[in-house]
C-alpha cells in the first residue's frame, strides 16, 4: 500500500491503481491523464450513506459536492449509490440532469445565483435551493410565485466557526462572503423573511465551515450552535426546521503526515454531538444532509505526468518539470497544498530525491510541489501525483492553452475513458 489502500506496486516495481499499472495506463492513454479507481469512490458513498443513517436515522443524506468532481459519469454513479448532490452552479444543475440525475435529490448552492440560475433550477424541479441572501429570497420567491410553484429552501447560516484550515477554504466565520451569521442577527432576520415570502417553503438551514478538515470538535461546535438557532428560531417565530444540512469539509489524506481518517467514526461522533445539542436545546433532531466532497473522490484519483527533464542547480535545487501542471492542478499555486509524488516506474524504490515538481507553463508558480521527496527520474519517466480526485480535474483550466486531460476509471481490471481528453479543435471550438 501506497498512502491508500487502492495503491501499491506489482512485482515490476511500478506504481498500480486498483490492481493496474500505471506505466501501462500512461502509455494506453497518454499524459497527463486523471486515473480514478471507481470502486473506491463508490464505497466512500456506502461508507457515508451507511453511517448517515445508522448515527442520523433513515432519512439522512449524504448529497456529494461535485463542485470537487464534475462530469457526466459522477452523476450516474452518485445517482446509482443512492447519494444526493451539492450543485453550484447551472453548469452543474444541466451536467447533473444530462446524466439522469434525479432533481428531487438536488441541493442547488451559491452566494450569487442568478436570475437564470433559479428559473433553470425552477424549471427543472430541483429538490432544495440553499438560498444564500435577502435578494435572492426576494428573486426566487417572485419566479416561483409567478410559476405558481412553492419551492423548498433552505438559508445559509454562519454559524461563526474557525476551523483549522487554509484561510481561503474557511466558510463558516462570520466575516465570511457565504450566508447570515447567527452572532449579527442576520440568520434570524432572513429566517423571518423567508417565512413571510411567497412561494418558496422553508425547510431549515444549511452550514459548511470549511474544507480539508481533520478535527472533529469544529464540526461538533457547529453542529452545536446550528441547534441552538433552531431552538431560538422556534421560539421567537414559532418555526420548527425540520431539516439541517451540516455542509462538508471531512479531510483527506494528501501525504503520509496526515492522520487516517475512519469516516464512519467521524460521522458518528458528529450524530451524538448533535443529538445531545438537539436535547439540551429542547427540540427535536431535523432530518439530516452531509454535503462531502473532498472526501468521496479525492484519495480515489491520481494524476499521471511524462517527466521532461531534470535541473539541478549547484547551490540550488533541483527541479523536475512535468507535462502538466498548473493547469491541471492549481492546488499548490492557490493554496501550497502539499502531495505525495513518486516515480510510477519505480514505485518500490525509497524517495531519496528531493526536488521542486515544475509544470510546463510559462510562469515560476507554475509548480505542483516544492522540496519534495521523489525516487531520482529521469526524462520519460512516468510520474504520479496521489489524492487528487478532487478539486483537480473540476479546477483545470486551458492556461496557455493546453487541452485538458482526461479522466480515466479502472474497476475489476479495465479502465475506461469517462471524459475524453481535449483536442486542439476543443481550443478554438468557441472562437470566432
Ligand atoms: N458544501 C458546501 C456548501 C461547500 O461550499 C463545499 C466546498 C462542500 C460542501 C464540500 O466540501 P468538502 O467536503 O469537499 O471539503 N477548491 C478548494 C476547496 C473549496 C471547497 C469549497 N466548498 C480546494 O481545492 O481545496
Amino acid at each position: 500500500m501506497i498512502l491508500h489502500p487502492h495503491l501499491d506496486v506489482n512485482r515490476a516495481g511500478h506504481l498500480t491503481i486498483g490492481g493496474m499499472d500505471t506505466v501501462a495506463l500512461a502509455r494506453e492513454f497518454g499524459t497527463p491523464a486523471y486515473v480514478m479507481d471507481e470502486d473506491v469512490i463508490r464505497a466512500q458513498c456506502r461508507t457515508y450513506l451507511a453511517a448517515c443513517r445508522t448515527h442520523f436515522g433513515a432519512d439522512a443524506l449524504p448529497a456529494f459536492a461535485s463542485k470537487s468532481l464534475s462530469f457526466t459519469e459522477i452523476y450516474r454513479i452518485m445517482a446509482e449509490e443512492g447519494m444526493g448532490i451539492d450543485c453550484v452552479s447551472g453548469g452543474e444543475l444541466y451536467t447533473a440532469r444530462n446524466a439522469g440525475f434525479p432533481a428531487a435529490r438536488i441541493y442547488f448552492h451559491g452566494n450569487n445565483k442568478t436570475e437564470r440560475d433559479l428559473a433553470d433550477a425552477l424549471d427543472m424541479g430541483v429538490g432544495t435551493i440553499v438560498v444564500d441572501n435577502a435578494e435572492e429570497l426576494a428573486t426566487l420567491g417572485a419566479l416561483a410565485a409567478a410559476r405558481g410553484v412553492t419551492q423548498s429552501i433552505l438559508l445559509r447560516i454562519t454559524p461563526g466557526i474557525d476551523p483549522h484550515t487554509h484561510r481561503a477554504i474557511q466558510t463558516g466565520n462570520v466575516d465570511s462572503k457565504f450566508g447570515n451569521a447567527i452572532q449579527t442577527g442576520q440568520a434570524l432576520a432572513i429566517t423571518r423573511a423567508a417565512l413571510a415570502t411567497e412561494g418558496v417553503s422553508l425547510l431549515g438551514f444549511h452550514c459548511h465551515i470549511g474544507s480539508q478538515i481533520f478535527e472533529i470538535d469544529p464540526f461538533l461546535e457547529a453542529a452545536d450552535g446550528m441547534l441552538r438557532f433552531i431552538a431560538e428560531v422556534k421560539r421567537e417565530t414559532g418555526f420548527l426546521a425540520t431539516t439541517l444540512n451540516l455542509g462538508g469539509g471531512l479531510g483527506v489524506r494528501y501525504t503520509e503526515n496526515d492522520p487516517v481518517i475512519d469516516y464512519a467514526e467521524a460521522i458518528a461522533g458528529i450524530a451524538a454531538a448533535a443529538r445531545a445539542a438537539a436535547e439540551k436545546a429542547g427540540v427535536p433532531l431535523p432530518r439530516i444532509i452531509l454535503e462531502p466532497g473532498r472526501s468521496i473522490v479525492a484519495a480515489a484519483g491520481i494524476t499521471l505526468y511524462t517527466v521532461g527533464g531534470v535541473k539541478e542547480i549547484p547551490g540550488f535545487k533541483n527541479y523536475i518539470s512535468v507535462d502538466g501542471g498548473m493547469p491541471d492542478n492549481p492546488r499548490y499555486a492557490l493554496y501550497q497544498s502539499v502531495y505525495t509524488a513518486l516515480i510510477a516506474d519505480r514505485a518500490g524504490e525509497p524517495a531519496t530525491y528531493r526536488a521542486t515538481l515544475a509544470g510546463r507553463c510559462c510562469e515560476s508558480g507554475d509548480l505542483i510541489g516544492e522540496d519534495m521527496a521523489i525516487q531520482p527520474a529521469k526524462r520519460g519517466d512516468v510520474l504520479a501525483v496521489l489524492s487528487t480526485g478532487a478539486y483537480n480535474y473540476a479546477m483545470a483550466s486551458n492556461y496557455n492553452r493546453l487541452p485538458r486531460p482526461p479522466v480515466i476509471f479502472v474497476k475489476d481490471g479495465k479502465a475506461r475513458v469517462v471524459v475524453r481528453r481535449e483536442s486542439y479543435a476543443d481550443l478554438v471550438r468557441n472562437d470566432l
